[in-house]
């Protein structure tokens, strides 16, 4: 028989325990951030019908005619794995009435699967965490999405590596009259376009002005702008958000050649890129899709949202060296035959102080407990030897050089725990330009 292939599948990596400190960190920034705009949770499955995607995203997107996972189930229904979260986060409002008369702001996180050529910052399982803003259709609900990631940023320390780019698409009707000019235009140029270009003429042209092929660049560069189709009201919600994320003190450039790759998207669009991480450079992306709702079979609901893109944001953090340490770990020592006094005390520090305690295994002489204490990196060995024991007592040592021992009373302890900062397993800490105090290096 032949070797099984122990390898994952290709572009579907496993996120190992040392990379976990930045992924916890980040998906706490994110989690704190949407809370503080009012956002609410919701969870979704990954596998939704295939026509979702296709209706939703749209048949002529690379997502859908390139990229996307699907399957006959057993029932014979075509199915797919989500290449993205926003169609079936419209579908699961719809189907339990959330967006009945009422403003929603959901969040999810989790899987999405694409087909894509794997490289540094592009996997074929990435994670995204979502924001979808639903029944708003002034300028303040755009603006409030981009605060609300604009929050995230300085949350996690990386505003100064990002920037962020808008650009609006107007009405499908603007844009229709848009395309066809374009379309004209490209056809007067077509021996000077590349193949890929050629075939996104047929089914999504607007794509092409995203080409990263400079002799197409070349022709893009005088191509019909989809500003001057813009009507009154698409230009006035432009020039308002614009406004308001000047006076709320976002930095923004607008990029005119910026459109996304899903069909969904009315009226404002935005990306947050970074330079730290070469072409895979971005972080955050979303926009309006007014259309969607009503596509989908539900009442017209204008709405906006975006998603990060989570290994992205964990590889920024690793570029940029931000510091991972397990703080506050405690490793226990003690006599191998006094484990029964050690157990039900370090049980009980554990409930109340809720930091990491691991346990001497195997015994051995102090010295060599000390010694593992050092390899398992943490913070503090606490040590419970038959003296302290006796005397309902603790020695504290720190580890790594960061003081001298002390002994305090075992009822004293937990207290003591406690008052050290980040009570959670481990995080990154502060980069240089955290403005968060309490992440300040312990
Ligand atoms: P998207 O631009 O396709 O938008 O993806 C959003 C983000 O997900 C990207 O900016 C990137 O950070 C990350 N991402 C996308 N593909 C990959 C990949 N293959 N590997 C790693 N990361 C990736 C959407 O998905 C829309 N649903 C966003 C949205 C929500 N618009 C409105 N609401």
């Amino acid at each position: 028989m032949a070797k099984l292939n122990m390898q994952a599948v290709r572009g579907m990596p496993d996120i190992l325990p040392a990379e976990m400190p930045y992924w916890h960190y980040v998906e706490q920034g994110l989690k704190q951030a949407a809370a503080t705009f009012a956002f609410k949770e919701i969870r979704l499955p990954c596998v939704e019908s295939t026509e979702l995607f296709q209706r939703g995203i749209g048949e002529g997107t690379d997502i859908v005619g390139k990229e996307m996972y699907t399957f006959l189930d057993r029932n014979g229904d075509s199915l797919a794995l989500r290449p993205e979260g926003t169609a079936g986060c419209v579908r699961a409002a719809l189907q339990h009435g959330l967006l009945h008369n009422q403003i929603q702001r959901l969040w999810y996180y989790g899987p999405m699967f694409r087909h894509e050529r794997p490289q540094k910052g592009r996997y074929r399982q990435f994670y995204q965490f979502g924001l979808e803003y639903f029944g708003v259709k002034e300028p303040l609900a755009d603006v409030e999405v981009l605060l609300c990631i604009h929050a995230v940023f300085v949350k996690l320390g990386l505003l100064p590596h990002v920037k962020l780019q808008i650009n609006t698409l107007g009405t499908p009707e603007v844009r229709q009259r848009h395309r066809e000019s374009l379309v004209a235009y490209l056809q007067q140029h077509v021996e000077h376009l590349d193949e890929d270009s050629k075939r996104r003429l047929q089914v999504n042209p607007l794509r092409i002005l995203d080409s990263k092929n400079p002799e197409v660049q070349v022709i893009v560069a005088n191509a019909p702008k989809l500003a001057d189709f813009l009507d009154e009201a698409s230009s006035q919600h432009f020039e308002q958000v614009q406004a308001l994320l000047t006076s709320a003190g976002v930095d923004y450039t607008v990029n005119p050649t910026l459109v996304r790759g899903l069909d969904y998207y009315t009226h404002t669009v935005f990306e947050w890129v970074t330079e730290t991480l070469g072409a895979q450079g971005t972080v955050c992306a979303g926009g309006r899709y007014d259309g969607l709702v009503e596509m989908f079979g539900g009442h017209s609901t204008p709405a906006i949202g975006c998603a990060f893109g989570i290994e992205r944001l964990a590889l920024m953090l690793a570029e940029l060296d931000a510091p991972v340490v397990d703080v506050n770990h405690f490793y226990v020592i003690f006599p191998e035959d006094a484990i029964k006094q050690v157990l039900p005390v370090i049980a009980n520090w554990r409930r109340e102080s809720e930091k990491v305690f691991i346990l001497n295994q195997e015994g051995g002489a102090f010295k060599k407990q000390f010694k593992r204490a050092d390899k398992a990196d943490c913070a503090y060995a606490i040590i419970l030897a038959e003296d302290e024991l006796a005397k309902q007592q603790v020695t504290v040592k720190p580890l790594k050089g960061q003081g001298e021992q002390f002994t305090l009373a075992q009822t004293d302890f937990v207290a003591w725990a406690r008052q050290l900062p980040h009570n959670i397993e481990s995080i990154a800490k502060c980069l240089p330009c955290h403005p968060c105090e309490s992440r300040n290096p312990v």
